[in-house]
This record gives structure tokens, sequence and C-alpha cells, in this order.
């Protein structure tokens, strides 16, 4: 049967981020990061745009939050923007943005949708540096462990960083994303500070006896061998070691894969007690899929690796839509984290989205594409497979990153021109149908 009927006990959300939805940077005491920087020089983002005013969410949270009522849906998953509750990072507290999160929990709450915060989207504060500073470990740590004794009643979900890979290798190796550096080794030194920093924040969280959950968002990348062939099928899982396993394996195992080093002829900084650290249990684990790539074993790049060409339609990031990706994904990931709660923390897709005259938006295609990924989701339960939940990303069009406005993954359109307007998509209507066991 293709229905896509859920378990009343099924966490349905959507999910957002601060520095993509808020805007208002330069109020309510909040400090500057580095996405602020980043964005704000010239050509390192589609038409220079930037998250000063994004989507207003800052002021219209409350109509964002009716958004999620209406459509039914349980949980919402957002960041706090660190630099709202500490401006620069450590010490000094900004009791206006500590309120104005408390104000955006008790509207999720009043409205029973339960929220699910990250702590570290990507936005870090421009005072600490970046991440091959070691000291945003520590930062970090004293920021989390600020959040859980304050927000403890509110929050009971918690998801100490997103995509550490986007914030070490997009963003020191890549250059794609804030700082924009491109050096290998800095790369891998924040990839281990950010693991640091997620697991000297659970041992905050475990010290404090607090009720809730924790657990981390991973972008798990599991490329296929895209051949037969020794080298392609051994390149395939150096990418999953280096990409993905990098970030899995010294929270399950308390060690780095050992080709990280050999293969990339460096050294990663750790230090006394830093596995250990690492290495502490959580209760979940969040995984974000969008797509599943090919690849073959290329001579020249440093990672030693290609990607090749499929033949699936692309969404407008040009991201392939395979939808088995994401069970094959799954699997991998429940073999590789000791069979703890998952949840799909992120899954949507960018598309060429049209307001007609009347106000609507038909986005046919991502309606497909959700109800593939679920009919997926479905199996990988019917698998046994301990699927808790899943969040649409995105609530809302939003600053996609180095893409500016370009693309737009909500379930929400967002009229930039017209002060920000809402306009619920036809993908909005669909999930909603889904949650009432619909279709
Ligand atoms: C993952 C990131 O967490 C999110 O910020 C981004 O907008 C989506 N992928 C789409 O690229």
């Amino acid at each position: 049967m293709n229905d896509l009927v859920f378990k009343d006990n099924f966490v349905f959300g959507c999910a957002t981020a601060a520095y993509q939805i808020e805007g208002a940077v330069n109020e309510g005491g909040r400090g500057k990061t580095i996405w602020d920087d980043f964005s704000h020089t010239p050509g390192k983002i589609f038409n220079n745009e930037n998250g000063d005013i994004a989507c207003d969410s800052y002021h219209r949270y409350k109509e964002d939050i009716a958004i999620l009522k209406e459509l039914g849906f349980s949980a919402y998953r957002f960041s706090f923007a660190w630099s709202r509750i500490f401006p620069n990072g450590v010490k000094e507290i900004n009791r206006e943005g500590v309120d104005y999160y408390h104000s955006l929990l008790e509207e999720l709450l009043k409205n029973n949708i339960t929220p699910y915060v990250t702590l570290y989207h990507w936005d870090l504060p421009s005072a600490l540096g970046d991440w091959t500073n070691r000291e945003c470990a520590y930062a970090f740590r004293d920021y989390a462990k600020f959040c859980f004794k304050e927000y403890s009643s509110e929050v009971k979900n918690w998801i100490t960083l997103n995509e550490p890979f986007c914030s070490s290798i997009v963003s020191h190796y890549q250059g794609r994303h804030a700082p924009g550096h491109q050096d290998l080794n800095e790369a891998i030194t924040s990839a281990h500070h950010l693991n640091l920093a997620h697991g000297l924040a659970v041992q905050e969280f475990r010290k404090l006896n607090i009720e809730g959950k924790i657990g981390i968002t991973i972008n798990t990348i599991y490329p296929q061998a895209a051949s037969k062939l020794k080298e392609d099928v051994l390149i395939a899982d150096f990418a999953k070691a280096c990409q993905t396993d990098i970030f899995i394996s010294p929270i399950f195992k308390g060690e780095y894969p050992s080709q990280i080093e050999s293969m990339l002829k460096l050294k990663i900084p750790i230090e006394k007690d830093d596995l250990n650290n690492i290495n502490q249990k959580i209760d979940f684990i969040g995984m974000n899929y969008y797509s599943e790539s090919l690849v073959k074993y290329d001579e020249n790049s440093p990672f030693k690796m290609k990607e090749v060409n499929s033949w699936q339609k692309t969404t407008e990031m040009g991201w392939s839509i395979v939808p088995k990706g994401l069970l094959r994904f799954l699997r991998t990931l429940n073999n590789d984290t000791d069979n703890i709660d998952i949840y799909i923390t992120e899954n949507g897709m960018a598309c060429n989205d049209i307001l007609t005259s009347d106000m609507r938006v038909h986005d046919t295609d991502r309606i497909e594409y959700f109800r593939q990924h679920l009919l997926y989701c479905k199996k990988a339960i019917e698998e046994k497979i301990p699927l808790k939940g899943y969040f649409a990303w995105s609530l809302l069009d939003n600053f996609e990153w180095a893409y500016g406005y370009s693309k737009r993954f909500g379930i929400t359109y967002v009229d930039y021109q017209n002060n920000c307007k809402r306009i619920i998509k036809d993908s909005g209507y669909f999930l909603r149908d889904v949650m009432l066991s619909l279709i």
C-alpha cells in the first residue's frame, strides 16, 4: 500500500534557522556573527544579498507559529542565535535576547507545538574568530550550559550543532560559507573543534540532570561508488569517512576513521581527553537528507574523488532527486549509531515557485518530492529503523546562504517584494493532509 499513514506519535515538524529567517540583525542587543561579515563582503553571496531583514521572523514569529498551527504541525525545529544571548560569544549575557527566545517558546507551547532547539546553525559570534580557534569549543560549552539551565522548563529536545560538515569543510576548505577560507588543515581542525564543542555541551547537559533529550544533526553524505571498480568502491568509502564518519565515529566510537589522516596527509589536532570528551552518549541523531550522489576515483583532487553525472531530475539547486537514497542513508546511519532514535531533521527541495494572481503557489514538484521521501520513511519504519520524526525544510522561503534569496525551499512562500507577506503553498496543505492521514 502506498498510503502515507503514520502513527500518532510520529513527530511532524518544520525546520528553520536563525540567520536564515530572523533578520533584525541590529536589534535586541544582538552581536555580529561571521555570517553578517561574510554576507556583507562583496561577491560572496548571490546578488550581494544578506540576512539583515530575511523573513523578518524576529518580529513576525507569532504569524509563523500560526502557520504551523493552521497546518497541524506538532513540532518546530529552529535555532537560537548565539549572539542574541551572548553578543560576544562569551561572558556578557544579553537579557533582551534571552527574553526574546522565552517569548517565542511561550508562543509555541501555548499552541501545543513542541520546540526542537538547535544551538548552533552556523552563526558564530564574530568576536570568537572562527572554528580553527579551539576556544570556540569552550565558549560553546558555556553558552549551551546557560541555555540548558535557562530554558529547561520549556525545551525538552536539544540539538547541539547543525551540519558540522558545512561549518568546517564547506566553510574552511570549499570556501562557499563563512568565513570563506580554502585550507584543508583549517577544515579538519574546525571539524575537530566542532566535535569537541558538541561533546562538552552534552557533558554539561548530563551534569545538570535536567529532563530532556539531546542529539546532533548531521548532513549524512554517503555517496555510492560510480562503478564496481575497486578504486571507486574504496573512494566512496573514503568519502563516507571524511564527510560523515569524521563526525559520527568520534561520537559513537571515540575515534576518527584512520583514513582521514593517512589519505589527506595531515594531523587532526587532538589533545588529551578530547576523544573521551566527544564520545558521550546522545539520545537521538538528526539526519538532513536532500540527495544522493555517485563518486569516482580522481587522482587530481585532494579528496581523490569526483562526482559523476546522474540521470534523475534535479531540483533548482541542481541536486538529483533520489528518494530511495533516503532509505539507504537511514540504513547506514542506523547501523553506525547503535540503533538510537533517528529524526529526519531536514528534507525538502528548492523549486521555481510562481505566485499566481489569486495568491496561490501550486508547487506540484515539491509535493511529489515530499510524497516519495515520506514513502521511504514509512519503508524504513517497516524495516524497524527507529525513525521517530520528520521535519520539512523549510517552514518559510528564506536566506539560502551563498544563494541569497534566489532559492526557495519553503512550504510557505515569502513575498520579499511585498513586505515579506506569507502565502502557504500547496505543499503545506499536502503535508497537513499527510498528518491527517488523508493521503
Ligand atoms: C541544510 C542547512 O541546514 C540549511 O540551513 C539549508 O538551508 C538547507 N540545507 C538547504 O540547503
